[in-house]
């Protein structure tokens, strides 16, 4: 019988309530009983490996075996013994003959973490046994047969790996035809509540202390911040904070050790869109991201002439200081200040040619070379995801050289 995604949810512990989650969830109903293997991707600490267990136990198999395998920390030497079992005396210390995990697994599902690591001479036993069942324990010649469940699971780039020749086409093709991708937490920041009180909760059970929530204000934070570790992070996070600050509330200075609490200050400014389209949004962040570009100027237009900055507005088209204005020697301004005054971010000149591509372009490159390349904080700074960065720096041809 089929199970609900309450269901799911429930046995598997999976916490959010977002869109994202939902649709893993969704996935996970949809694929769980029916007899094929599965391919879970996504960042480290998204949640693949509770993934593969929630297919598990919503499947027909859930009451037989669950064998799991990380291709990743496995030597190479000894992987394919480890995988399909080896008979006594083929290789120094095999004093046994031995199965090996697809056996244990037999009946039931094998979850093959880290599949982006496996030895590219073991793929090929490796499809073999997913395609047909069939392997060979090492040193033996006679051919085994297993009914197993695959689900692999990785944070690489298949695509890319197989590309290079660092993994096997027909094996990609083969894992890839039930792909369920998890979101990065930055994608479902909406969840953060629900997942701080989770693990705030399961701490304080576990340690015999309260927990009593988070204030506002440091919510905000979390859901600034970018989460290169996802949930794993946020879950550690959580941890540490209740153990400095054992039966507290959440206060954004707790936070500080962990997310940067100058990202919220830096932001908090930045009105809010709502209600359009994720493209317009971008193109109207990245204006504003100009505008602060401008600002600069300006800042280091008062600085040039001896002005203090920051106690007042910062408008571009402020009245003019007089070039006197500037001590001898102290200036950076070559040429006439008074030039400078009301230059907009783009040259008059240019105006009718310019394009907002070539505006879009130029801010994300400028902001790169300024970040020195680093993404995280040049999408930070632009105001855009990470991903849609990515994106842009493909189209626009931006990468590193
Ligand atoms: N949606 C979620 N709800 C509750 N806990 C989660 C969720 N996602 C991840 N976790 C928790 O985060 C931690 C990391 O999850 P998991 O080990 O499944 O990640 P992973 O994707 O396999 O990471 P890696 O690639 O580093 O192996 C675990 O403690 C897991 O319980
Ligand atoms: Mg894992």
């Amino acid at each position: 019988m089929a199970v609900s995604l309450d269901e799911v949810q429930r046995k598997s512990g999976i916490i959010g309530d977002s869109e994202p989650i939902r649709e893993v969830l969704q996935t996970i109903v949809q694929i769980a009983p029916i007899d094929i293997s599965v391919l879970v991707v996504g960042e480290s600490g998204t949640g693949k490996e509770m993934v593969a267990k929630a297919i598990h136990s919503a499947s027909n198999r859930k009451f037989e075996p669950l064998v799991t395998v990380n291709c990743g920390a496995i030597p190479a030497g000894i992987i394919e013994s480890e995988l399909f079992g080896h008979v006594k005396g083929s290789f120094t210390g095999a004093e046994e003959t031995r199965k090996g995990y697809f056996e244990a697994a037999d009946k039931g599902t094998i979850f093959l973490d880290e599949i982006g690591e496996t030895p590219l001479e073991t793929q090929v036993k490796m499809l073999r046994v997913i395609e047909q069942g069939e392997f060979i324990r090492v040193g033996d010649n006679k051919s085994r047969h297993v009914d197993v469940r695959t689900i692999a699971a990785t944070n690489r780039d298949l695509g890319e790996d197989t590309r290079r020749g660092n993994f096997r086409q027909d094996l990609y093709y083969r894992l890839k035809t039930v792909t369920l991708k998890l979101p990065p937490l930055r994608d479902h920041v909406e969840d953060i509540h629900l997942l701080v009180e989770r693990f705030g909760l399961e701490f304080a059970t576990r340690n015999d202390l309260a927990f009593r929530g988070i204030v506002p204000e440091a919510l905000q934070l979390l859901r600034a911040y970018s989460w290169p570790g996802n949930v794993r992070e946020l879950k550690n996070m959580v941890e540490s904070i209740m153990a400095l600050n054992p039966s507290q509330r959440f206060t954004p200075d707790m936070l500080a050790d962990h997310v940067p609490t100058d990202t919220f200050r830096g932001n908090q400014a930045l009105p809010v869109i709502v209600d359009k389209l994720p493209e317009q949004s971008e193109r109207e962040l990245v204006l504003r991201q100009l505008l602060f570009i401008r600002q600069d100027i300006h800042d280091l237009r008062q600085l040039a002439i001896g002005r203090p900055v920051g106690d007042q507005p910062v408008d571009p088209y402020l009245p003019t200081p007089p070039p006197g204005a500037v001590k001898p020697g102290t200036g950076i301004l070559i040429g006439d200040v008074s030039k400078l005054e009301t230059r907009p971010l783009i040259d008059p000149d240019a105006i009718g040619e310019v394009t907002m591509e070539e505006l879009e372009r130029e801010a994300i490159a400028q902001t790169l070379a300024k970040f020195n390349h680093n993404r995280r904080r040049t999408a930070e700074a632009l105001g855009i995801a990470e991903r849609t960065l990515y994106r842009k720096i493909e189209a626009y041809g931006l990468e590193k050289k």
